[in-house]
């Protein structure tokens, strides 16, 4: 009895400071630049994620991801100080790249949205929408993670605003984004499915050029 009652003392221990890190349809303040976030649930159509941060004023790469356990649906990139930002998903290659207007400058704030929406991520800089990526991956509903790679920005805060209260049990999904839709997109861009359960270690040497 003892040693359960210990156990569980120390798994308590264990397990908040873990907490702490875990955003929960709430904002995060502090520098979480090099971490990754998990969320407490898997973003929904709606939901909008938004950092605000500063970018440090030497030149590097700066990046920024949303996660499942297994892939990256939205990957962002800008090489500073080229204008224009890289956007691309990996479930395990990368995809296709695709060029945007650039989201940081060096030595700026920045403040940056993404909402999960049907078939696409709406992104934001500064409140105003600047780009949509399509979901290229059927595993879309379980992006869990959220993180930003180099070393050359910080964060101030990180915030999820979550259509449906975390407490509340989840809804059931019926749509999914990118599929089904029919003969519309013509000949589309290849990616869709396929993806599965692609592990992610394959990725190291395709990856070089994208962090
Ligand atoms: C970042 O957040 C702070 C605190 O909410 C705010 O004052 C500032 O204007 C934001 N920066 C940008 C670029 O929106
Ligand atoms: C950094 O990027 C790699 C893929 O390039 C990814 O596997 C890893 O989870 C990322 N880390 C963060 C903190 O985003």
């Amino acid at each position: 009895m003892l040693k359960i009652i210990t156990f569980l003392f120390f798994l308590g221990l264990f397990k908040n400071p873990i907490l702490a890190q875990v955003l929960d349809c709430n904002r995060l303040v502090g520098n979480f630049v090099g971490q990754k976030i998990a969320f407490s649930r898997p973003m929904e159509i709606g939901d909008v994620i938004t950092w605000n941060g500063t970018v440090f004023s030497q030149p590097s790469t700066i990046g920024a991801n949303l996660l499942t356990a297994s892939e990256i649906p939205l990957h962002i990139k800008q090489i500073m100080p080229q204008q224009r930002t890289v956007f691309n998903n990996n479930g395990g290659v990368w995809g296709r790249e695709l060029f945007g207007q650039p989201l940081w400058q060096l030595g700026q704030p920045y403040q940056i949205s993404v909402k999960l929406d049907y078939s696409v991520f709406r992104i934001s800089l500064n409140n105003v929408e600047v780009y949509q990526f399509p979901i290229r991956t059927a595993n879309w509903n379980v992006i869990t993670f959220w993180g930003m790679n180099n070393s050359f920005s910080q964060t101030n805060w990180l915030e999820m605003k979550c259509i449906r209260s975390p407490t509340t049990t989840r809804a059931p999904r019926t749509r999914r984004p990118g599929h089904g839709h029919g003969g519309g997109h013509g000949g589309g861009h290849g990616h869709g499915g396929g993806y599965g359960g692609g592990r992610f270690s394959s990725s190291s040497s395709s990856e070089s050029c994208e962090r």
